[in-house]
């Protein structure tokens, strides 16, 4: 049974899980979609170095070489690729999708899943200052695990009217149920960030990023905790305590 939201904006949302997956059809537009919200702002990510995993913009070409290492670029999100990983993604621990619905095509997505603190630290801030991530994070996610939101897009023709919110609001819903921390990582200058500040999450690293008067996000120049590799990455958790 799928459950089933109505707006007023004619949006509808579905919820999903292991046991109430989306139709292929679903999936295939999910999947596209998220290939072209990755490939616009400020991600540009349209194809990737098989060597170093670096992402370049439109104005690359696969088969050329990669500028960073001389590797050989190709799809970022290749149809059948992608659209396993999403299949996949309902294997792991708690899986949970919303789908945003409009006149019958897939216009936004949001998933995350119940993620152990220990298994974050060691896959995603293995590199450099290791160490102070650990602290970082073990300090703001004293608990065992959290519920990690890992992707959440918007159609470019539906965005800045709240869908983005409400898709992040119901993931919320989910870690309250679970009783557990919500996390994410993105980048400062992603609309992600005006919607963690402003449903609750705290930041814990990287370039500190405050609503300003007018609303808008505004960067304080502060550096919480270091991400000298990566200085638009960030990392936002909302506790339940
Ligand atoms: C991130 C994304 C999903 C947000 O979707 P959206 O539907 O446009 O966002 P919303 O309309 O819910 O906006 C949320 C808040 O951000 C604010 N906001 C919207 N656009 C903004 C902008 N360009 N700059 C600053 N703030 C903005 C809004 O004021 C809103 O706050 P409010 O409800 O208090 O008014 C969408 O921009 C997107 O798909 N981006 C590309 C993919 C991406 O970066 N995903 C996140 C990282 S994984
Ligand atoms: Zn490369």
């Amino acid at each position: 049974m799928v459950e089933k939201q109505e707006n007023t904006t004619g949006i509808s949302i579905f919820y999903f899980d292991k046991d109430n997956r989306p139709t292929a059809q679903q999936i295939g537009e999910t999947t596209k979609l998220y290939a072209d919200v990755f490939a616009g702002h400020p991600w540009y990510e349209v194809n990737t170095c098989a060597d170093c995993g670096k992402h370049f913009g439109s104005d690359s070409s696969i088969e050329t070489p990669c500028s960073n290492c001389g590797g050989v670029l190709a799809p970022a999100y290749p149809e059948e690729q992608t659209r396993k990983q999403i299949e996949d993604f309902f294997d792991k621990p708690n899986a949970t999708m919303y789908l945003a619905e409009s006149e019958g095509k897939i216009k936004g997505f949001a998933w995350g899943f119940l993620r152990e603190t220990s298994e974050l630290v060691s896959t995603k801030f293995a590199g450099e200052n290791s160490t102070q991530f650990s602290l970082a994070i073990r300090e703001a996610i004293p608990q065992e695990r959290m519920f990690y939101i890992n992707e959440v897009g918007v159609n470019k023709d539906l965005r800045g009217r709240g869908l983005g919110k409400l898709l992040v609001d119901n993931l919320l819903t989910i870690a309250n149920q679970l009783d557990v921390p919500a996390a994410l990582t993105t980048r400062i200058d992603t609309v992600l960030t005006p919607i963690c500040l402003k449903t609750g999450f705290k930041q814990t690293f990287g370039q500190e990023v405050v609503i300003g008067q007018n609303g808008k996000v505004v960067v304080t120049g502060r550096t919480l905790v270091g991400l000298k590799d990566e200085p638009e990455r960030t990392f936002f958790v909302r506790s339940n305590l």
